[in-house]
Parts: C-alpha cells; sequence; structure tokens
C-alpha cells in the first residue's frame, strides 16, 4: 500500500482516463474535502468551542425541513459546504438536507456544470455523546440546458436516479477522519493525517464480501417491519438452530455513515426498510444525499443497495428530500432479502388485526 498518495494525486490519476476533462471536477471534490477538513476540526473541539446542542433561533431550537431539531454542528457543516464549494466556478447550485430549497450560486460569481447533494452531518443526534458523524455527498451533472443558459437550479434538476451520478463519497468524523471516495470507478478510503493537514491513501480498492454473518436494524421498529424483513431478522436471530445454520452478530450505531464504513470494511447488511410506523413517510432515509451517494459506494464495491423491491440506483426521485426504505451491505444477503420481498406475501399482514398474537391469529 502507497501511504504517500494524496487525494490530489489520487484523483490526477483517476482523471489520467478522461484526456478531456478541465479540472473542475477534481477541484470541487478538493473543495468538498477541505469542508470536510474543517467539519471535522470543528467536531473534534466539542464542547470546548461550544458546538454541543440546539441551535437556537430567537431563543427556539430551529428545525430543519424533516422537521428534525437542528443541532449547533449541523448547521455549521451546512454553511461550511456552502462557502467552501459555491465560489470556485465548479457548481451549477447545490441541495442539502438543511436546506428547503436548492441554494443558487449568487449571480456575481461563475456557475459551473456539476451539481452538488449533501447531507452536512449525519447521525447528528450522535454528536452530544461523541459518537462517530459524518458528512454524505454525491456529484450530478446538470443538465445540459442549465449549463448552456446558466440560469438558477430548480429542484427537477436533480431528480437524476444515482446510478447517474458522477462521484459519490462521504467523511467520517471517528477516532480518525476518513474520506471514502468513488469517482464511478470502484472505492477508496483516505485518512487524514493530522500532522499534514492532508488525506493520504490508506484504503486503495475497498471491496465488500459477498457473504457476511453481521446485520444492522433499528430493532425497536420490529412490530412495524414488513414480513419479508421480520423473516430475514427472525432467520438471523435464529442463528445456528435456524434455516440459516450460521449465528450473526448485531450492531446498531444510529449514525448510518458509520454503519455504511464498517460494511466497507468488513461486510455486514444494513437495513432501515420501510415500515408502517408512519405511513406517511416511505421510509427513514432520505434517497438523494444518504441513499444515493451511500449506494453508489456500496454498489462500486461489489455490494448492493436496494430498497428490498428494486435497486436503490434506479430510482428517478421526485423531491429533493424524499425518503425510501433502504438495504444494503454484502451482495448475498441483500439478493437474499430481496428473494423474500419478491415471494407473495401473507394476506392480511397489513392488518393490524391480524398480526401475530393479535386477537384474530394463534
Ligand atoms: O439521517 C438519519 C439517521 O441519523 C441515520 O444516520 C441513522 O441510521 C438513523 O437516522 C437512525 O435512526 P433511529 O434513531 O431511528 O435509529
Amino acid at each position: 500500500m502507497n501511504s504517500r498518495t494524496t487525494l490530489t494525486q489520487y484523483l490526477i490519476e483517476q482523471r489520467r482516463r478522461y484526456p478531456e476533462a478541465s479540472g473542475r471536477f477534481n477541484n470541487l471534490i478538493l473543495d468538498v474535502a477541505l469542508s470536510c477538513k474543517a467539519i471535522a476540526r470543528a467536531v473534534a473541539f466539542g464542547r470546548l468551542a461550544d458546538m454541543h446542542g440546539h441551535h437556537l433561533h430567537n431563543d427556539v431550537a430551529s428545525v430543519n425541513v424533516q422537521g428534525e431539531v437542528q443541532h449547533k454542528l449541523d448547521v455549521y457543516a451546512n454553511q461550511t459546504f456552502v462557502d467552501m464549494t459555491a465560489t470556485n466556478g465548479h457548481l451549477a447550485g447545490m441541495a442539502s438536507e438543511e436546506m428547503q430549497e436548492p441554494w443558487q450560486i449568487p449571480a456575481a460569481l461563475p456557475r459551473g456544470k456539476h451539481l452538488l447533494v449533501f447531507d452536512p452531518l449525519d447521525g447528528s443526534s450522535n454528536v452530544d455523546v461523541n459518537m462517530t458523524v459524518g458528512s454524505i455527498f454525491s456529484v450530478l451533472r446538470a443538465p445540459d440546458e442549465v449549463i448552456a443558459s446558466g440560469r438558477d437550479v430548480r429542484s427537477e434538476d436533480f431528480f437524476q436516479p444515482g446510478a447517474q451520478q458522477l462521484a459519490a463519497g462521504y467523511a467520517l468524523y471517528g477516532p480518525s477522519t476518513m474520506l471514502v471516495l468513488s469517482v464511478g470507478h470502484g472505492v477508496a478510503g483516505f485518512t487524514l493525517d493530522p500532522n499534514l493537514g492532508e488525506f493520504m491513501l490508506t484504503h486503495p480498492d475497498i471491496q465488500i464480501p459477498a457473504d457476511t454473518q453481521e446485520f444492522a436494524i433499528n430493532a425497536s421498529n420490529s412490530r412495524f417491519w414488513e414480513p419479508p424483513v421480520k423473516r430475514y431478522v427472525d432467520e438471523c436471530l435464529a442463528g445456528k438452530t435456524g434455516p440459516r445454520g450460521k449465528d450473526f452478530n448485531m450492531r446498531w450505531i444510529a449514525s448510518m455513515v458509520a454503519e455504511a464504513h464498517r460494511i466497507l470494511m468488513r461486510g455486514g447488511v444494513f437495513m432501515y426498510p420501510r415500515d408502517s410506523k408512519d405511513p406517511s413517510k416511505a421510509g427513514r432515509l432520505r434517497l438523494m444525499y444518504e441513499a444515493s451517494p451511500i449506494g453508489f459506494l456500496i454498489e462500486q464495491a461489489g455490494g448492493r443497495a436496494s430498497t428490498g423491491h428494486q435497486a436503490a440506483l434506479h430510482i428517478k426521485p421526485s423531491d429533493l428530500h424524499q425518503r425510501i426504505g433502504l438495504v444494503f451491505g454484502s451482495r448475498n444477503e441483500v439478493e437474499r432479502i430481496e428473494r423474500y420481498h419478491a415471494e407473495p406475501q401473507p394476506l392480511n399482514w397489513h392488518n393490524p388485526l391480524f398480526a401475530e398474537r393479535s386477537l384474530f391469529m394463534d
């Protein structure tokens, strides 16, 4: 392993495959990386820098478009992405979990060809207890007409299936800070050298093992799960004594970016499936800045990302903040979960009167 390769050198090497490339794409990724370094620094200072707790607006905790209370670091991380990526002429526009509408590059600044979509601080409820959080990002090409006209971006300009992403990645603010990136040609992991302030290539070609004995799901939602998910988890829990014939282990960090990293490092399966907890929501996680970029990385590393019913990367978004059910990780496990979804479901499973241990069933 060549740990003397910097992120910049890696990007230059990758760019050789596209002789016509202008360099703007690489500069955009480097701006994103710079944002992540700034956020890593703020996260590391924690309470020392008064960065813990809720973000207050007129003495009341502010709420984002998802109805979730914003933490100070959510707001800081969002602003950092905006400030560090908007001015260099790479972007036509951007969208974020923390902003209801697309963010326009001010008319006085040059506009570029790319769209940046990000979750500035995933898992931010973990910040106050000093657990791993991260930033997730996705790069799309703006529609030709947007590039040609230089007009303001609209939500629809971002509605591209995850398979069309030019790049996706995340930064992880854990015991060490890492940047994990795919520019559509495998997945590479970089560790921030705190002495040099550089992301160094430490994980050159990340591959997810096809099989696993580790799963991650929030089991407190089990009474809301659909039968295929319940069946899969029950079989894992039955271990050696059940149809799988092997014991499983379970993990739940409640920071999806950290779970994705664990799975990229050693395999596993993550599930936040669609459930019946809140019928107005198609799932917990957001398609454009969580499922698509993480799905892209997982598939680039040989794994699979799915809703259970269809490949996550094939879904064309219809809303910037759309939610979906998501299952990803080791390919053979995700395909098994998809098979369970494809099989005929028991009649009346969605009716609580007929749920297991209900009045109407043994
Ligand atoms: O962005 C949503 C998120 O914070 C994910 O990172 C995480 O997997 C999930 O929510 C945790 O949800 P819950 O609190 O329901 O376990």
